[in-house]
């Protein structure tokens, strides 16, 4: 993907969020959020027509909770970053990208209405969440139908590599979540399990979403395998900044409740690094917190994480792994794409919502 094969307004838009000066372009990772989206508003449009259009059911409580969900937008970043990589692997059609877009952005929010069931969560995409509003059964069970539409779409694309990739990784979730659950309440989870609990339960997707586009664009196997791996440090920096948010997001912003970790007693490196350098009160303050899921101890346990400055140490191991992401990036040539799966490696840790 070349610069030239976007519109004037969305290379504009860009190039302009990237500077003051539009004539001399800054490089890419300073880019905005906004400005990523808006380079691939054409190309999300059509995925966003797919999501739509493959929702449908003759059930109605299917159409009425994927609806809203789905309505609630949410960032999109995984689609997105089957459309980019697709399009910084050079493809001039993405007509396959589009669906296996849609098709990874449907397994998310499969994830999405299950995690929610599973961690209590009330809130998401500033919306109650449809556990809270229609129950725990019906949550599941349209996540169900949700990731069974995203595997008949994907048999539509007709790829027994693509198949494979994406049976693998929706595999790999659920074990990465069961392995999550089995931790549940137990603040000794050190960070190399952690590590291991986020690479399968989010990494995993960002990595195949991210190998999809390339496949999709036809790049080969070594292309496709440095993708994979940008996907997968990019996915763990994604995951330690979401679980920093818990902590420290604007609820407005980040559009769920800040605490659920806690609240389920999870243990996320903010707490992992906290414990490292707190006193013996303040470490026994985080146990007895985890082992007992109390959400009311979350300002006694946020007072430990600020004086421990276990969000900025937590940030800073997001930034290793987003260093080690545009370490993967494949050598292709610059392109608008290309640059902002740099600028996405920045996105992730900083973030706010
Ligand atoms: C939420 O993912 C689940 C995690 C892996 C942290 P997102 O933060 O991408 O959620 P949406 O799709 O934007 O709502
Ligand atoms: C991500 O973990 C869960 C999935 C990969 C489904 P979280 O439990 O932290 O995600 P949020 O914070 O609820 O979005
Ligand atoms: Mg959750
Ligand atoms: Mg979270």
């Amino acid at each position: 993907m070349r610069m030239s094969e976007f519109s004037d307004k969305q290379r504009l838009a860009y190039c302009g969020a990237m500077t003051s000066d539009n004539a001399t372009p800054t490089p890419a990772p300073s880019a905005s959020f906004a400005a990523i989206q808006q380079l691939c508003a054409a190309d999300m449009a059509a995925v966003d027509a797919v999501i739509r259009g493959e929702l449908n059911s003759d059930v109605v409580l299917i159409n009425q909770i994927g609806e809203h969900i789905v309505r609630a937008g949410g960032k999109r970043l995984r689609p997105l970053l089957v459309v980019l990589t697709a399009r910084a692997c050079g493809a001039g059609n993405i007509d396959v990208a589009t669906r296996l877009a849609a098709v990874v952005e449907f397994i998310h929010t499969a994830t999405l209405l299950h995690d929610d069931v599973v961690d209590e969560s009330s809130l998401r995409r500033g919306r109650q969440t449809a556990n809270a509003l229609w129950g725990n059964a019906a949550s599941v069970l349209v996540g169900d139908f949700l990731y069974s539409r995203a595997f008949q779409m994907m048999v539509g694309v007709d790829q027994m590599a693509v198949m494979k990739l994406l049976a693998d990784t929706t595999n790999a979730i659920a074990a990465g979540e069961v392995l999550q659950l089995l931790h549940m309440g137990d603040p000794d989870l050190t960070e190399s399990k952690y590590l291991d609990v986020i690479r399968r339960k989010t990494a995993i997707l960002f990595a195949a979403a991210c190998q999809l586009g390339a496949m999709s664009a036809g790049a080969g196997l070594s292309v496709q395998r440095s993708m994979y791996n940008y996907g997968m440090a990019l996915g763990i920096a994604f995951q330690i900044a979401d679980d920093v948010l818990d902590y420290a997001g604007d609820v407005g912003q980040i559009g769920k409740n800040v605490g659920d970790d806690l609240a389920e007693g999870k243990t996320t490196l903010p707490l992992i690094l906290a414990q490292m350098r707190a006193s013996a009160a303040d470490v026994e303050a985080i146990r007895s917190a985890v082992r007992n899921a109390d959400r009311l101890a979350l300002s006694n346990v946020l007072d430990v994480i600020r004086s421990t400055d276990a969000l900025d140490a937590s940030l800073g191991r997001a930034t290793d792994y987003a260093d080690q992401a545009t370490q993967s990036l494949p050598a292709l040539a610059r392109s608008a794409s290309f640059d902002a799966l740099e600028a996405l490696a920045r996105y992730a840790v900083q973030r706010v919502s």
